[in-house]
C-alpha cells in the first residue's frame, strides 16, 4: 500500500479499511485505492464528527413566511396578460434551442425495490413504455412542436452508469439522436458505520452510494456538461426527476414566467393536502427562498392555518425547477459547492471485520446527501408556479400504496381520459366516475391538450369502449 495513503488513514482513524490489503491481487489494490484517493478526507472527517458521531439539532431558518407563488390559473387581466407574454416567451427560447431537459436519474431506488435503474421500470398502462422511452418521446415531440430537437442531459449515479447507458444504446436512444443525449455521473459519499468507520462493501471496496439530488450541480461542472451546453447556446435547464413521468418535460409556461421574472432558480409548488404531506415547504426567511423538508417542519407551523382555513404553508414541492445555466456556473465557480448535508440512518449490506458479508436488519450506517433544493437561498431572484398535482406529478417511489408504480399508473390513465374528454372523445365511466377502461396517449404524438384537439378535428379519434385497452399513437 502507499505509505502516504496509509498515514492519512491512521490519521483520520480509518485504519481498518487496510486489513484485507495484504491478501489482494494488483487490480483489487488499484480499485480501493483509487477510492480512497478520491475522499477528501479533511471534510470527511469533519462530516463524521457533526452528523455521526453527533446528531445535529434540527435548525430551522429564522422568521419564516409563506412563499408568495404564481397561481396554475391567473387571477385577473394583468395576470392573464403576464401568462401570455411569458408563454410566448417560453416557446421562443425552445425554438431556438435555448432550453435542455435535465433529468436526474443517479438514485438507488431502494423503496421501489426493483433490480435496475428506475428510469427502466415499465410504467405506461398499456404499452408497458418504460420512464425513459415515456420521458424521450415527449422530448422528441417537444422538440418537433418548436421546430427544434431538445438537448437532454441525464444524470447517472457511479452503479447505474454503464447499465443506464447500454439501454439506451440497445433501445436506439429512443429515436433521438444520439448527439442530442448526453450522460453525466454524479459524486459518491462512503456510507460511515455508526461508530464513524467507513464500511467495506467487499474486501476490495468502500461501500459508497451517490450523494444526493444536490450533487447535480457540481456534476454538471465537473463534467463539462456545463461547457457543452455554452457551446450549443442552451441556457435554461428544465430539471425533473426520473420517477415523474406526469411531468411536463419542458413547459413553456414555466420557462417563460423564470425568463420574465428574471429568476436564477424556478420551482412548481403544489398545494399540499394535509399539513404533513411528505413535500418540502417553501418559505421566504431573511428575504431568500427556502424550501424545509416535510420531516423537519415544526408540527405548528405544518398545522398553522390562514383565516379561510387554507394552510398557511401550504406550498408543497414536487421537485421541478427551472434553473439557469449561469446559476450554476456561478455555484460552481472554482470547481466546488458547499450545500448543507442531510443524514439518513439506513441498513447498509458490508462486511465485518472479518470479511463476512452483513445483512443488517437494522440501520447500520448513516448516508450523507445534499439536496438540490438546498441551492434556492443563493439565487438573488426566484420565482414558483403552481401546478395542478394531476397534471404534473405523481412520483413511482413504491411499488404499491401511496406514490407508488399502481397510483401512478391510474393518473396516467386518468390524464389521458381529461385530454381525450376536452377533445369531445366519450370515455366510459363506472359508477363510481372512474374510467371503465384503460387508455394510453402516446406523446410522440399527443404531447399536451392542445395536441389531442388538433388530432380530433383533423383526423378523428375513436370513443373508447366499455373494458377496452386503447393505444392511440
Ligand atoms: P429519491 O430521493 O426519491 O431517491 O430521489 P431514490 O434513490 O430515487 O429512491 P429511494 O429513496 O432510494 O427509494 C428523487 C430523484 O432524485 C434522483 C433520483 O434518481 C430520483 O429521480 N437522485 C436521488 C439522484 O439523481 N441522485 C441521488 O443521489 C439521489
Amino acid at each position: 500500500m502507499d505509505d502516504s495513503l496509509r498515514v492519512t488513514l491512521q490519521k483520520h482513524g480509518q485504519e481498518h479499511l487496510f486489513k484485507f490489503f495484504p491478501e489482494m491481487n494488483s487490480r483489487q489494490h488499484e480499485k480501493i485505492h483509487t477510492q480512497l484517493r478520491e475522499i477528501n478526507w479533511r471534510e470527511l472527517e469533519t462530516l463524521i464528527s457533526t452528523y455521526v458521531l453527533n446528531t445535529p439539532e434540527n435548525v430551522i431558518p429564522p422568521e419564516i413566511s409563506p412563499a408568495p407563488y404564481f397561481p396554475a390559473v391567473p387571477k385577473n387581466e394583468e395576470q392573464k396578460e403576464k401568462y401570455r407574454i411569458a408563454l410566448k416567451r417560453g416557446s421562443e427560447l425552445l425554438r431556438k434551442g435555448k432550453v435542455a431537459a435535465l433529468t436526474v436519474a443517479g438514485g438507488q431506488g431502494t423503496r421501489l425495490g426493483y433490480d435496475g435503474p428506475k428510469g427502466t421500470f415499465a410504467i405506461t398502462p398499456v404499452k408497458n413504455k418504460t420512464l425513459f422511452q415515456y420521458f424521450a418521446e415527449k422530448i422528441i415531440r417537444t422538440g418537433k412542436k418548436y421546430g427544434c430537437p431538445l438537448h437532454w442531459f441525464i444524470m447517472t449515479g457511479k452503479t447505474n452508469d454503464s447499465h443506464t447507458r447500454e439501454f439506451f444504446r440497445k433501445n436506439s436512444f429512443f429515436g433521438i439522436h444520439p448527439s442530442f443525449v448526453h450522460f453525466f455521473t454524479q459524486g459518491t459519499m462512503p456510507s460511515i458505520g455508526m461508530d464513524g468507520k467507513l464500511l467495506l462493501e467487499s474486501k476490495e471496496s468502500l461501500s459508497l452510494s451517490p450523494n444526493g439530488h444536490g450533487g447535480t450541480l457540481l456534476a454538471l461542472k465537473l463534467s463539462g456538461s456545463v461547457a457543452q451546453m455554452r457551446k450549443v447556446g442552451i441556457e435554461y435547464l428544465s430539471y425533473f426527476q426520473v420517477d415523474n413521468p406526469l411531468v411536463s418535460v419542458a413547459d413553456p409556461l414555466f420557462i417563460g414566467l423564470h425568463f420574465l421574472e428574471k429568476s436564477e432558480m424556478s420551482s412548481r409548488m403544489l398545494a399540499k393536502t394535509d399539513p404533513f404531506e411528505k413535500l418540502g415547504n417553501f418559505c421566504i426567511s431573511g428575504g431568500r427562498l427556502n424550501i424545509i423538508e416535510y420531516s423537519d417542519m415544526p408540527k405548528d407551523l405544518a398545522e398553522m392555518t390562514e383565516a379561510d382555513g387554507r394552510l398557511r404553508f401550504i406550498a408543497g414541492s414536487p421537485a421541478i425547477h427551472v434553473i439557469s445555466v449561469d446559476f450554476v456556473e456561478k455555484l460552481t465557480e472554482g470547481g466546488s459547492l458547499n450545500l448543507p448535508w442531510h443524514r439518513a440512518e439506513k441498513k447498509v449490506p458490508c462486511i465485518d471485520a472479518d470479511g463476512n458479508q452483513i445483512t443488517p436488519v437494522k440501520p447500520n450506517a448513516i448516508k450523507l446527501e445534499t439536496f438540490i433544493f438546498d441551492a434556492l437561498p443563493f439565487a438573488g431572484k426566484t420565482m414558483i408556479l403552481e401546478a395542478k398535482r394531476e397534471d404534473e406529478f405523481s412520483p413511482v417511489k413504491n411499488p404499491d400504496g401511496v406514490d407508488s408504480a399502481v397510483s401512478c399508473v391510474r393518473m396516467l390513465v386518468d390524464k389521458d381520459v381529461r385530454r381525450l374528454e376536452k377533445a369531445g372523445i366519450s370515455v366510459p365511466k363506472k359508477e363510481n366516475g372512474t374510467p371503465d377502461c384503460v387508455v394510453e396517449l402516446s406523446p410522440l404524438t399527443f404531447l399536451d391538450d392542445e395536441d389531442v384537439v388538433a388530432y380530433a378535428a383533423d383526423k378523428g379519434i375513436n370513443d373508447p369502449e366499455r373494458g377496452e385497452k386503447v393505444y392511440y399513437a
